[in-house]
């Protein structure tokens, strides 16, 4: 079916609300629209870019009338860069799709028909929250920013409204040394500030790959901007209390470990806790982090966690596991691992809640309960939301 609008690619719209993805929904013409930056009520004229199927692809042209919980973006790269898209919220709106984006999510993929409650903890900065950050660069252009919204193209960007201050200020520092070294051949760079200080990778502007210190809670972890750690470092006690909860006993497994985050706060619970991490810089911070911390219940594997699976033995399931993995979740073989596994709880951290339900309806299946979600606004400013679920194992799998 064709649209047929105003003109041949044009077409007024409303949108009934946000889906997962940030993209607004709206319905013409027997067809399904995804409107990019979008708020639910606004009517906007908007140019149909793309159509695949009964599915259009489309960008506002014009706001006719504006959505209750639409505001005016403060950013100026706003629509061209690809780094934020809810700016156009009212922060409390962006909150609340967040959580109807993970109902959404539990209900449509993971198939849970009456999801828990979900509750959602704001973020204690708006703005200026990232403590990380990955850049783009375009040498023979003199850019500096991030990717434009699906494209590999830079969106030169002279000020970051999400970054926190002392990287804004490590970005201008970069931008001039690159207009001193235009052939020097940086696609992109991280970021990352810690308690003092930035480190850079690779080293440009006279900042180096330095190590970082970071206080969270009463814990201290070191990392370098080649290692991951989190964003939105506020809201890190409230997310690993809620994530260990009253969780303690024997045996704990920490999947996707990084450089320990959830790791030196379960060895403070358990008796001996497993940390498995892929990334050898990551499994040396850990352990570094953990001889810091005067830490010796913990086992650290430099694995994939699908090796890891195939290597693991062990009589007694493991009395809590938690994962963290990084956004496409876990691979099949994972979760049908966990399964064998069989943890008495396990708390699943998630920056993803599609693939967080897709894994979670496996996991069901397997014979877990869904006991409670939980949300936390790492990314404002943006569709992204970092997401917290508990399990329970209730039964055997008939599955397996
Ligand atoms: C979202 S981060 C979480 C790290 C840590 N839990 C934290 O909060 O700081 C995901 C981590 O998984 C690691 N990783 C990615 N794929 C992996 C795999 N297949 N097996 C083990 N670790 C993996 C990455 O290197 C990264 O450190």
């Amino acid at each position: 079916m064709e649209l047929t609008g105003e003109t041949n690619n044009t077409q007024v719209v409303e949108v009934e609300r946000v889906l997962p993805g940030g993209v607004g929904l709206a319905h013409a013409e027997g067809m399904t629209v995804f409107v990019s930056l979008a708020a639910p009520g606004d009517v906007l004229r908007v140019s149909i870019d793309r159509i695949q199927g009964t599915v259009a692809f489309a960008s506002i042209l014009e706001i006719v009338k504006p959505g209750p919980e639409r505001i005016e973006p403060p950013c100026p790269y706003f629509g061209r860069c690809g780094g934020c898209d809810f700016q156009q919220l009212t922060y409390q709106a962006q909150l609340d799709m967040k959580v109807e984006i993970i109902r959404d999510c539990l209900q449509r993929i993971a198939k849970v028909d009456s999801p828990p409650e979900i509750s959602i903890t704001r973020s204690a900065s708006e703005w200026r929250y990232r403590a990380r950050a990955n850049w783009q660069v375009d040498s023979a252009e003199g850019l500096l920013g991030y990717f434009e919204a699906r494209s590999n193209l830079v969106c030169d960007v002279d000020y970051c409204a999400v970054l926190a201050p002392e990287l804004q200020e490590t970005m201008e520092n970069v931008r001039r040394a690159l207009v001193r070294e235009p052939d020097r051949p940086i696609r992109s760079i991280d970021v990352a500030v810690g308690d003092e200080g930035v480190s850079v990778d690779p080293p440009i502007a006279g900042f180096n790959t330095d190590t970082l210190k970071r206080t969270i809670g009463t814990e201290t972890y070191y990392f370098n901007a080649e290692t991951f750690f989190q964003v939105n470092l506020e809201l890190l006690p409230p997310l690993i209390a809620a994530a260990i909860a009253d969780n303690q006993g024997k045996t704990a497994v920490d999947l996707y470990s990084g450089v320990g985050l959830f790791t030196l706060p379960l060895a403070r619970r358990f008796e001996h806790v497993t940390a498995v991490e892929a990334y050898p810089l990551a499994t040396t911070f850990a352990r570094l982090n953990l001889d810091h911390a005067g830490v010796e219940n913990v086992t650290v594997a430099t694995l994939s966690v699908v090796e890891w699976l195939k290597h693991y033995r062990s009589f007694e399931p493991p009395d809590f596991l938690l994962l963290d993995p990084p956004r496409a979740g876990c691979e099949s073989i994972v979760v049908n691992g966990l399964i064998s596994l069989r943890p008495l709880r396990i708390a699943y951290v998630s920056c993803d809640p599609a693939t967080l339900a897709r894994d979670l309806k496996k996991l069901i299946a397997g014979g877990y309960r869904l006991d409670s979600v939980a949300a936390f606004d790492m990314f404002p400013q943006t569709h992204h939301v970092e997401t917290l679920a508990h399990l329970s194992y209730q039964k055997t799998s008939s599955l397996l």
